[in-house]
C-alpha cells in the first residue's frame, strides 16, 4: 500500500502539470483507491471561466473512469506556503459522492501536511444515501 509520503509527493507533481493561464494558481491532487493505486489530477481552466475544473474532481472522474469507486484518502495542494488549504465546497461535495470516510491531507509546497477528513470538511453533508442509493 502507498504512503502517505508517496501520495504527498504525487500530488505535487500532479500541481506541476495544472493548466491554469487565467488564474496561475496551480492546484494538485492525488487519490489512494481502497486497493491501493494512485490516481492524480490538476485543475484545467477553460477560456469560458466557469468551466474549469479543479484539481480533485479531475481526479476523482479519471478514477472512475479507470474502474475505481472505493477511495481511502486524496492529499491536496496548491503554492499557499504559509497555511492549510482546504478543497472548494464543490469538490468537498463530489468526494461526499463515494463516502465520508475519505481521509484528507491538505499539502503545503514544502511537502507537509495536515491531515483532516472529508466528514469534518463537510459536517451534515446531502450525500447519495438521501436518495436510498446506498
Ligand atoms: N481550484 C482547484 O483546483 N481546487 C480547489 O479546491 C479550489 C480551486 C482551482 C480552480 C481554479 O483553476 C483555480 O484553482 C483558482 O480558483
Amino acid at each position: 500500500m502507498a504512503t502517505v509520503k508517496e501520495l504527498v509527493s504525487k500530488c505535487l507533481q500532479a500541481r506541476d502539470m495544472a493548466y491554469c493561464p487565467y488564474s496561475r494558481f496551480p492546484v494538485g491532487a492525488a487519490i489512494l483507491t481502497a486497493d491501493g493505486a494512485i490516481i492524480t489530477g490538476c485543475n484545467v481552466e477553460n477560456a469560458s471561466y466557469g468551466l474549469t475544473v479543479c484539481a480533485e474532481r479531475t481526479a476523482v472522474q479519471r478514477a472512475v473512469a479507470e474502474g475505481h469507486r472505493q477511495f481511502a484518502a486524496i492529499a491536496v495542494t496548491c503554492d499557499i506556503k504559509d497555511r492549510f488549504v482546504g478543497p472548494c465546497g464543490a469538490c468537498r461535495q463530489v468526494l461526499m459522492e463515494f463516502g465520508s470516510e475519505w481521509i484528507v491531507y491538505l499539502t503545503k509546497p514544502d511537502g507537509s501536511y495536515k491531515e483532516t477528513s472529508l466528514s469534518e470538511l463537510l459536517p451534515l453533508a446531502f450525500s447519495p444515501a438521501h436518495l436510498g442509493k446506498n
